[in-house]
């Protein structure tokens, strides 16, 4: 590869306050994307939010909603999220008996929309990995995905230990996405702060999901910034 891919942070508002959310999301207006947790109480023990908390999350958000679906069978609801707002739609491999097929159906669902005038920018599908999965189970989907995401916690909470033995996973997979070409962004999701976030950049994720190091912190714009130089000068 050329160019080194663009570092995105992706501030998870599953660490903002619920009840502020339009201030709450004007203090991460300098981030890439705004990383939005959706979980259904089955697939992960912790239950959020719908389409309709999606949809006014992005009404007020400045940047592309990156939806991480935490939910069982994810492809009943994508036209749901897709219309709600989503800009980028993450499903989880483990959810997915036809992972494949189902990112496939992201995208095609996003051009359709398109084409019926609904919306303008093509959607972007995200294949999730859970820690106990091993890489291989997405490495037939590069074709279809415009995102791969290794979970760096077990999913379901915000505030969690990093997982440093996903390391190697990242790795393995950012060879995977140099040798096809493809403009694939590689993210890392929980317990990324300003202390971890190079070694996951160095192993070669682009793009960081960061709640508690980022709403944490009182000044946002200086936490993403200073998770943003990090991650850069580990590259
Ligand atoms: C965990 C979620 C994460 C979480 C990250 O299930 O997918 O996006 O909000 O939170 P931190 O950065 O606090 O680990
Ligand atoms: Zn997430």
């Amino acid at each position: 590869m050329s160019a080194l891919p663009e570092i995105k942070i992706a501030p998870s508002i599953l660490a903002a306050d619920f009840v502020n959310m339009a201030s709450e999301l004007a203090t991460i207006e300098s981030a890439e994307l705004v990383h939005v947790d959706v979980m259904d109480g089955h697939f992960v023990p912790n239950l959020t939010i719908g389409p309709p908390v999606v949809e006014a999350i992005k009404g007020a958000a400045k940047s592309p909603l990156d939806v991480h679906l935490m939910i069982e069978s994810p492809e009943t609801y994508l036209e749901h999220y897709i219309k709600a707002g989503a800009d980028i739609l993450g499903v989880h491999a483990e959810a997915c008996p036809h992972l494949h097929g189902t990112l496939g159906m992201i995208r095609k669902i996003g051009d359709r929309l398109i084409e019926e005038g609904e919306r303008t920018e093509r959607v972007r599908s995200c294949a999730v990995l859970n820690p106990s999965t091993p890489p291989d189970f997405i490495e037939h989907c590069l074709e279809e995905a415009d995102q791969i995401l290794v979970m760096t916690v077990n999913p379901g909470f915000g505030g969690q230990s990093f997982i440093d033995a996903m390391l190697p996973k990242v790795e393995k997979i950012r060879g995977w996405i140099d040798a096809s070409g493809r403009d694939i962004d590689l993210q890392v999701d929980g317990g990324v702060k300003e202390s971890n976030i190079a070694s996951a950049a160095s192993a070669g994720a682009n793009s960081f999901v960061a709640g508690t190091s980022v709403f944490g912190q009182k000044d946002r714009k200086a936490a993403i910034e200073a998770l943003r130089r990090a991650a850069q000068a580990a590259r």
